[in-house]
């Protein structure tokens, strides 16, 4: 299953871990091991949004974790999100997220969170996350705000 993000941009689709790597490696974890745990867990979802050519300009992985901050009956955790600078502010990464948590839906799920970096608050709340903690500290990236989305039980 796929999904235009915006006509003639990205495509979404789900892939294997090892297809978000580059833009991981370039985008978030410069000078850090590519993989995150549970990357290769059978529930964990990988995707990637595509040029019309081919290449991976965003990428986002979700996977079934407890939430730290909020009781749910099935929350999920969001990470490695990152797009391509080239395409920032087109949708993408709105695109990516939209497919996530209407997949994560799909398979029960009723809450994503994330530890969101400080520079990309405003984008999580743009795309209707709402912050429910002040600022703490993840090496060695820096402050982080915890951020969630309820979702409609299925
Ligand atoms: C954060 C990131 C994933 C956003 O991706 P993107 O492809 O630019 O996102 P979109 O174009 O879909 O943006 C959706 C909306 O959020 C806004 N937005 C995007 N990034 C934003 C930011 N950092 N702060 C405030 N608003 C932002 C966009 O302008 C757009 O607004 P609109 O609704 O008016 O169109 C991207 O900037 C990135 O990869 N940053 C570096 C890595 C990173 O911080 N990842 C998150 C780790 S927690």
């Amino acid at each position: 299953m796929s999904t235009e993000a915006q006509p003639g941009t990205v495509t979404i689709e789900q892939v294997d871990a090892a297809a978000t790597y580059p833009l991981r490696a370039r985008v978030l974890r410069q000078g850090r091991p590519v993989e995150i745990t549970g990357d290769d867990a059978p529930y964990t979802l990988h995707l990637a949004a595509r040029t019309s050519d081919g290449e991976v300009v965003g990428v986002v992985r979700f996977h079934p974790r407890d939430c730290p901050w909020r009781e749910a009956e099935a929350a999920w955790q969001l990470r490695g999100m990152a797009t391509d600078p080239r395409v920032r502010g087109l949708g993408a990464g709105r695109a990516l997220v939209a497919e996530g948590l209407s997949r994560v839906v799909a398979l029960g799920g009723d809450l994503v969170w994330c530890d969101a970096r400080a520079a990309a608050v405003g984008f999580y709340e743009r795309i209707g996350f709402a912050t429910v903690t002040e600022a703490y500290d993840l090496p060695p990236v820096g402050p982080h705000r915890g951020m969630l989305i309820e979702l409609p039980i299925r």
